[in-house]
């Protein structure tokens, strides 16, 4: 189903959304790296992500040649890599520690020191360093909060987001109190804008109808402005539970 500038996918369950995820990341590396030699991808926090990182790390393993991907995150909270609110954490723990990715192709925000104003222009000297100037990622994984936040983008009467400098990769946020940890590091608009490709994981009947609205209305959420600032590959695969209102308003 094609919605603005996104290719929507729904599929059956959590774990459907997880596998097609992997296979889309599959072909995705493997055609970035016969191409250019590399994969960049930027990984989301959160709580979906957990399954597709455990497919990569196992059933579409050998698939990967992991000695050239380099991985980012999208956004991280300013926090230690141990915390137990660290999405580099997650990562670690369900696919980073368990693929022969080399240590010095994953970059971590650095967030811990309690500056992240620091910590996100360090990341964006890191970024661009690593791709170049362009700081542009080959893949960008992407979820939604309920309130339509991505990433550590959130709706501007909820945070104190400092949007850096218009052209600015990495920023600095002051996440919503409801957030488990409010201060946080993030890529800005522009750089999930440049992307080459970006594929939002979004399931359970909670964000059905936050999803009906960033796909159909127009808005400032952030999922909204996300999609509408796309120019690149934009999919988005949910289950049916998250599908449940644009799939009947599909019948009409
Ligand atoms: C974060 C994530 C955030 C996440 C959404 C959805 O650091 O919190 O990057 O943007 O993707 O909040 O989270 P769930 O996958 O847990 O629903």
């Amino acid at each position: 189903m094609r919605f603005k500038k996104a290719e929507v996918e729904i599929v059956e369950s959590p774990a459907d959304v997880a596998e097609r995820a992997a296979e889309e990341t599959v072909t995705l590396a493997a055609a970035c790296i016969k191409e250019a030699g590399r994969f960049s991808i930027a990984l989301a926090g959160g709580t979906t992500p957990r399954p597709y990182h455990q497919l990569l790390a196992t059933k579409h393993k050998d698939a990967i040649d992991w000695s050239k991907v380099i991985v980012f995150f999208a956004d991280d909270r300013a926090v230690g890599p141990t915390h137990k609110d660290s999405n580099f954490r997650m990562a670690e723990e369900t696919l980073l520690s368990r693929v022969p990715i080399p240590g010095g192709n994953i970059h971590r925000i650095e967030g811990e020191h309690g500056d992240h104003v620091r910590a996100a222009a360090e990341y964006e000297q890191t970024l661009v360093r690593v791709l170049g100037p362009s700081g542009i990622v080959d893949l960008v994984l992407l979820g939604m909060g309920e309130d339509g936040h991505t990433a550590s983008l959130f709706p501007r009467s909820a945070s104190g987001q400092k949007n850096g400098a218009p052209n600015s990769l990495v920023i600095p946020v002051e996440a919503p109190p409801t957030s488990p940890i409010m201060r946080r590091v993030s890529f800005s608009y522009a750089a999930i804008a440049k992307a080459r490709v970006v594929l939002a994981m979004i399931t359970g009947s909670s964000k059905a109808g936050r999803l009906q609205e960033v796909l159909v209305e127009e808005g400032e959420l952030p999922m909204q402005r996300v999609l509408r600032e796309r120019t690149g590959k934009t999919l988005v695969i949910v289950d049916t539970a998250a599908a449940s209102i644009i799939a009947e308003a599909s019948k009409n």
